[in-house]
């Protein structure tokens, strides 16, 4: 197969990982792709946000299967562009993005039909969400009901910050001009769980746990995720069947009846609360960083697997008993400013693999080139080895402007 990944960061660097070991490629490109992901696949210099450049690439390069990395190709509805082609796309159409795009559908969904959420209102009018606060518990969530890169979600501990959330959203608009989403705090350990996904079929990963705070202990700022790792061994079995079984698969089908299916990665972001797992979010991809330490698990090939996806004739899914821990190394001043241009060495010293996730090839030297720039992992039989040789990995690094947490792991240790 000659596959395409649109994507230029970890999670496109894993999926490439995983594709490039499988049996049935003869080609894999990446648009635009990365540093890293040359080393393994032929990234082709166009916007991957332009379909007619990339539908003209995939008939000059008889490209089989298109695999979008982020929400935003999927909501710019690359799917919909091949619809009705001979090349397959994994991913949902645009309107079953919306899943993730709009927060208002997916939380009118899950009231529908019975799907363990947050209690929410959807406010377009700053005076009444206003009123809303004023007259409502607090913490309280604010959540901007669009796409917004990440930070359209406040977690407000006071009156000020809440009031402060509505003001940026409704009225400076800071991120478009969408409504907000006021929802209950829930609280609890948070967990990913992202599934393949095909009309009704849905098989699950195995589940991994995002660090998205900057600093050691879940302090400073919220991050687009600072570590991760998998499995989590302080949720249990029984745990991901009750998500499966009241979360994941009835949204999917939900979808079906909605006349809205979906095909593609599903991320559940979950809370494992005192009355049971709830949804905090839902993605219509990959998780990044999930991605990174999920994939390296992966030990049946991932073609074979989509392959079977597409074709409604799913096969058995193998996964290591492994764990990986996953370390991301960032810019100083990161999720604030930063400078970029640092050299990095040590890339090939490494035991375990090293996904680029914000670097940059200059006169043939790596350089960074982002706010996240690696994600170093480790793997053993038990999380504290797996811990210490992601560790141990991250020490043979040598760059003078990055940092990382120390914790990565710690709670299910
Ligand atoms: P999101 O961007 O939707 O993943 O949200 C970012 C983070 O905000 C989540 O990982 C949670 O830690 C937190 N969060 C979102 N919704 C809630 C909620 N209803 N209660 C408590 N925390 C939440
Ligand atoms: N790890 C959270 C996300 O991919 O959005």
């Amino acid at each position: 197969m000659n596959v395409l990944v649109l994507g230029s960061g970890g999670r496109e660097h894993a999926l490439c990982y995983s594709i490039n070991k499988s049996k049935r490629l003869r080609n894999l490109y990446a648009i635009p792709g990365n540093p890293g992901i040359k080393t393994i696949a032929e990234c082709v210099d166009l916007d991957p946000m332009d379909n007619e450049a990339i539908k003209n690439f995939v008939n000059k390069k008889n490209i089989d299967l298109i695999i979008p990395g982020s929400e935003v190709y999927l909501e710019n509805g690359i799917t919909d562009v091949f619809k009705g082609t001979d090349v397959s796309v994994f991913g949902p159409t645009k309107k079953a993005t919306q899943i993730e795009s709009s927060k208002e559908y997916a939380k009118a969904l899950m009231k529908q039909y019975n799907i363990p959420t947050a209690n929410y209102e959807v406010f377009d009018d700053y005076e009444n969400a206003r009123d809303y606060i004023l007259n409502n518990n607090i913490p309280t969530v604010i959540k901007y009901d669009g796409l917004a890169g990440g930070k359209g979600v406040v977690v407000a501990m006071n009156e000020k910050d809440a009031l402060d959330a509505l003001k940026l959203m409704l009225q400076d608009k800071k991120y478009g001009d969408s409504k907000v989403i006021i929802e209950e705090y829930l609280e609890g350990p948070e967990f990913s769980l992202m599934c393949f996904v095909n009309n009704n079929i849905v098989i699950p990963m195995p589940i991994a746990q995002d660090h998205k705070r900057l600093l050691d202990n879940d302090k400073g700022p919220n991050t687009g995720g600072m570590g991760v790792y998998s499995s989590v061994p302080i949720i249990s079995k029984e745990i991901i069947n009750e998500a499966m079984n009241k979360i994941m698969i009835p949204t999917v089908k939900a979808m079906l009846d909605d006349g809205n299916p979906f095909t593609g990665f599903l991320y559940g972001g979950l809370m494992l609360t005192n009355s049971g797992p709830k949804v905090i979010e839902f993605n219509a991809r990959f998780g990044d960083p999930e991605t990174e330490v999920i994939l390296p698990k992966l030990e049946t090939d991932i073609l074979d697997i989509i392959r079977g996806m597409l074709n409604e004739k799913p096969v058995m899914i193998r996964w290591s008993d492994d764990y990986y821990v996953g370390v991301v190394l960032a810019s100083k001043g990161y999720p604030g400013f930063y400078s970029k241009g640092y050299q990095i060495e040590g890339l090939d010293t490494t035991e375990d693999i090293v996904f680029h996730m914000g670097t940059k090839e200059v006169n043939g030297l790596i350089k960074t080139n982002g706010g996240r720039v690696l994600l170093v992992t480790g793997h053993a039989n038990t999380l504290k080895k797996a811990k210490t040789n992601a560790y141990c990995n991250v020490s043979k690094i040598k760059c003078d402007n990055l940092i990382f947490r120390n914790d990565i792991g710690k709670k299910s240790l």
